[in-house]
């Protein structure tokens, strides 16, 4: 990935460039990343390129030229312009995902009172990083170029950031380090347990309770409850206390993980989409009994588009570790371990999802796995044998 920063100030980047993993990621070869001072490209002779706005007002305003002219040197048809600005639309792990899949990136960094609204004419982006209003484009630039550097094939451990918070819409869960008794305040027992299991399901719930603590927004389920302990929205029912409505029974059918829940003589029966295969909701208590304490009832239209949408994130997930695996070195292992992958991930996709997909949605989905293994298969082949007539090439020499 290549990003280029237009900016009045280049010597703002030197130490967010020079450190850490930024530095590590750009002498890798991970990312180019380019500063360009669009003063370099101001026509007039004081190399001016900021004016008093048309119609009065306070501050000064940079000028058309001097930014259409340093685009222009560094756009490509690949190339994304983004221009930072407070009126942006507001900046998300979601959007550092996005933008960690385009080829180059270009930010504008705006100074002073604003930029000519005609700038707004070349970019592809209009992106914020807050509510809030900061001196310049530079802070935002750093902020979501390390966002998305990150998130590069190979810049860090990629299960960090899978596990990161807002993956999922969840928080991320606490860690902790030696020693295990620090001023009394001791390291949760399930972590020095070795059960992976378990250390898997604590996080889980934490991830979980932290979310519903600190961001409910992010769950969309904040809930006030009505006299009968139930709360209605378009597409689910919560229930935080059981107890005030009369469960009579709660019976797992024979589809995976769907739950039943009879109500009232099984007057009616709901459908409750089980936590165990969709992240970001839950079904705490026993299946057996009425002694639940806390059930999200869910729509099965809602049930349908909640599985689409986790699938497909599997599958970005699984596109990025092919991406990964094309670029490894240790070529046979990750080939065999990606392509395991895929394989698992298809089996898990029809034998949890396959009854909230629906047949037409699953057939896709396979076929688009199917697809990638194609793909990734003939750039893998392509790649050995590029490298095998290098290698006897060289011999040759
Ligand atoms: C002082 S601000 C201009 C604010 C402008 N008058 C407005 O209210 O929209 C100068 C520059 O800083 C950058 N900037 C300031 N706050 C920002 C934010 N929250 N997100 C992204 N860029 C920001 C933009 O490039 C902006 O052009």
């Amino acid at each position: 990935m290549k990003i280029d920063i237009l900016t009045l100030f280049p010597n703002m980047f030197s130490g967010f460039m020079n450190e850490s993993i930024i530095k590590r990621a750009i002498d890798e070869k991970k990312v180019t990343i380019n500063t360009v001072n669009f003063r370099d490209y101001a026509k007039n002779k004081h190399k001016k390129v900021d004016d008093t706005p048309y119609g009065g007002g306070s501050g000064m305003v940079l000028m058309c030229q001097p930014i259409f002219d340093a685009v222009d040197s560094v756009r490509t048809e690949k190339s994304k312009v983004v221009l930072l600005s407070p009126q942006g639309k507001k900046f998300s792990q979601k959007k550092a995902y996005e933008l960690s899949k385009e080829e180059h990136l270009i930010f504008i960094c705006g100074h002073y009172e604003g930029f000519d609204e005609r700038i707004r004419s070349i970019c592809d982006e209009e992106i914020s990083i807050g509510d809030y209003v900061l001196t310049g484009g530079e802070l935002p630039a750093m902020v979501i170029t390390d966002s998305i550097v990150r998130l590069l094939p190979g810049v860090i451990d990629e299960q960090s950031h899978l596990n990161d918070s807002f993956n999922d819409n969840l928080l991320d869960y606490p860690t902790y380090t030696k020693p295990r008794n620090y001023k009394g305040m001791q390291v949760p027992e399930v972590l020095l347990s070795g059960d992976h299991e378990k250390i898997k399901e604590w996080r889980d719930e934490k991830r979980l309770k932290i979310t519903s603590e600190k961001r409910p927004d992010l769950l969309n389920k904040k809930v006030k409850l009505n006299k009968s302990g139930i709360k209605k929205n378009k597409n689910k029912i919560y229930i935080d206390d059981v107890k005030n409505i009369k469960v009579t029974e709660v019976k797992q059918t024979k589809k995976t993980g769907v739950y039943k829940l009879f109500k009232d003589d099984a007057i009616r029966a709901i459908t409750v989409l089980s936590p165990k295969n969709i992240t970001g909701y839950k079904l705490k208590g026993k299946s057996s009994s009425n002694n639940l304490n806390k059930i999200l009832i869910v729509k099965e239209s809602f049930v349908k588009k909640i599985a689409l949408k986790n699938v497909r994130k599997k599958v970005d997930i699984l596109t990025y570790r092919f991406n990964l695996a094309l670029s490894s070195e240790d070529d046979d292992e990750s080939t065999s371990r990606v392509l395991g992958e895929a394989e698992m991930l298809k089996q898990m996709i029809i034998s949890t999802y396959a009854n909230y997909l629906g047949s037409e949605n699953l057939d896709k989905i396979i076929k688009n796995i199917n697809y990638l293994v194609n793909e990734f298969v003939k750039a893998k082949t392509l790649q050995n044998s590029f490298f095998t007539k290098q290698d006897q090439e060289q011999r040759r020499r």
